[in-house]
This record gives C-alpha cells, structure tokens and sequence, in this order.
C-alpha cells in the first residue's frame, strides 16, 4: 500500500520524506489554510519537498472555472493532482481534465455509487472520507470495501485512497483489504510505529549494554 500524508506543512512534508515511506501528499482547502501561507508559494514548496503525487484542491464551482484552476495548478508539475469534488459539474471537469492527461483525485467520497461514476468520467484517483463517515456512526472501512469490490468486478484501474484517516486501525484495514493509498496525518503516521514492547525491550538491551566491557 502506498502512503500520502494528508498535510500541508512543510515539516511534517519533510521529516515524512526523510523516513522513506511517504509516496506523496494530499492537501485540501482546510489543511493549506492552516498554514497562513499564500496558496501558489505554498503548493510550490510542497512540490519540492514531494517526490511524488500531490493533491491540489479546485475550489470554483462551475466546470468552466475549476478547468481554468486546473490547468494552472497543473503547469506548477506533473506530480499536480487535481482534487475535484464529486458532483456533476465535477464529472464534467474529470472528463476534460482526463482527455488532457491531466490528473484527478475525486474528493468527499461517501458511497460507492460516487466512486464508480468518478471512475467512469476518468477519475485516477477517488477519495473514500473513512473517518467522517465514522463521525456519524456509519462504518467508513465497509465503504472501503464496497468500492474495492465494484471497481474489482469491473477491473477499474481508478486507484483508491483511503482519506480522512484518523488512527492506525483504519490504517490497517486499509492494507487488509488491499487499498491502493492510505492518505495519513503525520500524528498517526508516529502511531503506526508504536508498540510498548519494542520500547521495553529496547530499554532492556539498551541497560544490559551497559554491563557489556568495552
Ligand atoms: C483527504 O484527501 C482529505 O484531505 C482528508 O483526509 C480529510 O480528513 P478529515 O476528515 O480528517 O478532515
């Protein structure tokens, strides 16, 4: 499974990539608005920081105009994926944007139905929101997995990335039902290295080294 990390700062970006695990990065309007940064310099640092795909958000709401902001971003890099919601004017946007070889990540994704027509406008990515769905007491992985079934039954090659990922355990299910992507935050990244018995037994061996003559 490859690994996004779900943010906008370039820390996080950073120490992610230095641990060579991070296939790339997904940001949506929220996250870049946290860093109170201006919008093209920011993207621009990430894309330098980033050895991979990166999901840059359209925020207009007719096709017309969200097709104007998608060749824009796009000539920032190749790795721009253009993030579009998942609505009919968004359809219409994937379709343009997928006969220019453009890339597109079809975001706020809550049922199947949504993942399916994405993927027949031409989506190459779409993004299931696990945690959100939690939220209001659905199952978010069921969403997983119903997805990963119909584009299985029809050998859809739309990638699926796991988003709104809020703790290793839908990490985890992500792998087990073999989700292309798991976009993470940073804090759960550390979480998934966690576990008490590799910090019991390192102290262990770090205290027995101690009596070892040197
Ligand atoms: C995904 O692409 C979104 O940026 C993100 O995962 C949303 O997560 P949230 O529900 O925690 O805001």
């Amino acid at each position: 499974m490859k690994i996004f990390l779900d943010t906008a700062n370039i820390d996080e970006l950073k120490k992610g990539v230095a641990y060579g695990i991070i296939d790339g990065a997904t940001t949506n309007p929220s996250l870049i608005a946290k860093e109170n940064k201006g919008f093209i310099p920011l993207v621009k640092e990430i894309l330098d920081v980033v050895p991979g795909p990166v999901s840059v958000e359209v925020t207009a709401t007719s096709a017309e105009e969200m097709i104007a902001e998608a060749k824009k971003y796009a000539e920032l890099s190749e790795n721009v994926v253009i993030k579009v919601p998942i609505n009919l004017e968004g359809l219409k946007v994937v379709k343009t944007l997928s006969e220019s070889n453009i890339k597109t990540n079809v975001t706020l994704i809550f049922s199947s139905s949504q993942a399916l027509l994405a993927a027949k406008a031409g989506a190459t990515y779409v993004s299931p929101f696990v945690g959100r769905i939690d939220d209001i007491s659905g199952s978010g992985m069921e969403l997983i997995e119903e997805i990963a079934q119909v584009f299985d039954n029809y050998s859809i090659e739309t990638e699926i990335i796991v988003a709104s990922v809020r703790h290793p355990q839908h990490f985890v299910q992500s792998a087990l039902i073999g989700a292309d992507i798991a976009t993470i935050p940073f804090s759960t990244l550390t979480k998934l290295l966690k576990h008490p018995l590799t910090d019991i037994g390192m102290e262990k061996f770090l205290k027995d080294w101690e009596k070892v003559k040197k």
